[in-house]
């Protein structure tokens, strides 16, 4: 079997259901099969969805700067699944949020979104990846041409505000805000050492 095929027919399954895993750990302790939820339920899936959301933003950006670094060019071929799988656990942090937190009443909602700068910016990543989930289809790179890559590395800046809302709320220990911003600026830096300073004939 040639890799374009091992790759659709064996590690696209299973790297999905590998994503989803975090998706049936909060199923399972929301049952209490394999776990439980703690003293604060709601606040426990929030957290642990907004989590996953952040890791799988970054995961999805370590495709392209490892791809080049390796030269495995398959790599991309999982760039979207993952992308979207970081909408996916943004969606339903968010989701959590307007059903369990503010049990959809619509002027809490609002008044949350306007007053707390935390919720705003968390607010307008969502709305970046929600335009990028939109038009991750071929149909819509194919329609979009060149203005698609411009309008997906919109993604670098949904992960600047994901981690600066996450930081934002952090009270007392800003260790892992912290890790996460390392990850991203490393990143980063990479991409703008690739676009600027490498020689253009090296560029892969
Ligand atoms: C890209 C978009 C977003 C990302 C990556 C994200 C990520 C996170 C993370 C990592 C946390 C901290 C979890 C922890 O304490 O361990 C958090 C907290 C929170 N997020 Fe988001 N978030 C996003 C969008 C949103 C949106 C759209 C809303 C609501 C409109 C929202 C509402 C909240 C709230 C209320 C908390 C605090 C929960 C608590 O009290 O512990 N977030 N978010």
């Amino acid at each position: 079997m040639d890799m374009v095929r091992q790759v659709r027919f064996i590690w696209k399954p299973i790297v999905f259901l590998a994503c989803l895993l975090p998706a049936f750990h909060a199923v399972g302790d929301v049952y209490g099969i394999t776990g439980d939820l703690g003293p604060n339920p709601i606040e426990n899936l929030q957290d642990r969805f907004g989590n996953w959301g952040l890791r799988f933003i970054l995961i999805t950006l370590t495709i392209t700067p490892f791809r080049l670094r390796t030269g495995w060019s398959w790599l991309a071929r999982f760039r979207r699944m993952l992308g979207l799988f970081a909408f996916f656990y943004v969606l339903l942090h968010f989701l959590t949020w307007l059903f369990l937190d503010q049990g959809l009443l619509l002027s809490a909602i609002t008044e949350d979104i306007v007053e707390r700068p935390f919720i705003t910016i968390g607010f307008a990543a969502l709305l970046i990846l929600t335009a990028l989930a939109v038009t991750s289809t071929v149909k819509m790179r194919q329609r979009l041409g060149r203005r698609w890559q411009k309008l997906h590395n919109w993604v670098y800046v949904a992960a600047l505000l994901g981690v600066w809302h996450y930081w934002w709320q952090v009270k007392l220990d800003a260790s892992e805000p912290i890790v996460y911003a390392s990850v991203l600026a490393v990143l980063l830096i990479y991409r703008a050492w690739h676009r600027y300073a490498k020689p253009r004939g090296k560029r892969a």
